[in-house]
């Protein structure tokens, strides 16, 4: 699988070109071209305060964006690189305003992905937001791209992504590193190999340190909420995620314990929810545990998308 010249051109023209990373699809763009930046800003309807990450096919390429780096960064990066692992910096005069919406800080990240390791390697760095228009749930295939963006914008159809969920996004520029975004590598991980402590963002509704997370993201038009003692599995108008059950019914998805599946399909499950006109999606509860790394990033998207 490589890329077509195709969407290089196009991305060296300043065109956005949506691509399928492990995590969810990317509206990438030239990391160096204004217009392009703005371009991809107005397709998604993105607030000009939500800086975007940029996506980079080798590790070297660090030192072109970020300055006074630590050195918790090289065993990260060795660890998590290629990955769903977004690192904080502080960022070089280089970098565009556009991307970072003037913090002093940039979001790097090496996706894992062939065909967006491929595209990268060949454009040069991209930014690119999750491939939705603002408030839409991210894409985990290409045709969710298309539902937002209709032909308006180019897409590398790459079929569903592994991961499902965004990238973690780790603040290294801080004394102590912090998760701002949970993702599918987890604090105990990230703890494991560095040997220290990580903290986590909790000023979310206050002032959050991540631009992103203040926006209310990953809202189906169906209602979200958790399942309580009362519902009835009978109601066709809701649409159930159940973690336990083995019930099989139209309105019923059953997931017996796959956290990881459930992860990947969470988005397509809020889409088709709105497609099939479900009224609400009825999740059934369930708590963190220490062998299941992607919980916490599930627990704070469902809880987005509830509230
Ligand atoms: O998995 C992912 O990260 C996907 C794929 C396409 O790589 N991308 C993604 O991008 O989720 P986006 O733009 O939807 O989310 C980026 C998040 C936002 O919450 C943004 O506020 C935060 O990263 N962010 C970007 N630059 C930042 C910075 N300098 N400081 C703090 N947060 C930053
Ligand atoms: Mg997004």
């Amino acid at each position: 699988m490589t890329i077509e010249p195709y969407y290089i051109e196009l991305i060296k023209s300043g065109e956005p070109v949506a691509f399928p990373t492990e995590t969810v699809y990317g509206l990438g763009a030239d990391a160096f071209n204004t217009k392009a930046i703005e371009k991809v800003f107005k397709a998604k309807g993105r607030p000009s305060d939500n800086p975007l990450i940029v996506h980079i096919s080798d590790p070297v390429q660090i030192n072109d964006f970020a300055k006074e780096i630590p050195e918790s960064v090289n065993i990260l990066i060795q660890e998590f690189w290629p990955g769903p692992l977004t690192l904080v910096l502080k960022k070089k005069p280089i970098v565009l305003d556009k991307i970072t919406a003037g913090l002093n800080t940039v979001a790097l990240r090496m996706p894992k992905h062939k065909l967006a390791l491929d595209l990268i390697a060949k454009t040069g760095p991209l930014v690119a937001p999750s491939a939705n228009k603002s408030g839409q749930p991210s894409p985990t295939k290409a045709n969710h791209v298309f539902e937002d963006f209709g032909d308006t914008v180019s897409i590398i159809d790459g079929g569903t992504t592994e991961v499902g969920l965004e990238s973690t996004v780790l603040d290294v520029s801080r004394p102590s590193p912090m998760i701002l975004r949970p993702g599918s590598i987890s604090k105990e991980e990230i703890e494991a190999v560095l040997g220290s402590t990580v903290l986590i963002d909790d000023s979310e509704k206050a002032k959050p340190k991540s631009p992103g997370q203040k926006y209310s993201h990953y809202k189906p038009k169906a209602e979200v909420r958790w399942l309580n003692p009362k519902d009835d599995l009978r109601d066709p108008s809701t649409l159930f995620l159940l973690i336990n059950g083995n019930k099989k019914q139209n309105n019923i998805i059953n997931y017996d314990q796959e956290f990881d599946r459930l992860a990947r399909e969470l988005y397509d499950r809020f889409r088709q929810a709105d497609i099939e006109k479900y009224k609400t999606v009825v999740i059934e509860p369930f708590d963190e545990r220490n062998n299941v790394a992607i919980i916490p990033a599930l627990l704070n998207r469902i809880g987005k998308a509830i509230s």
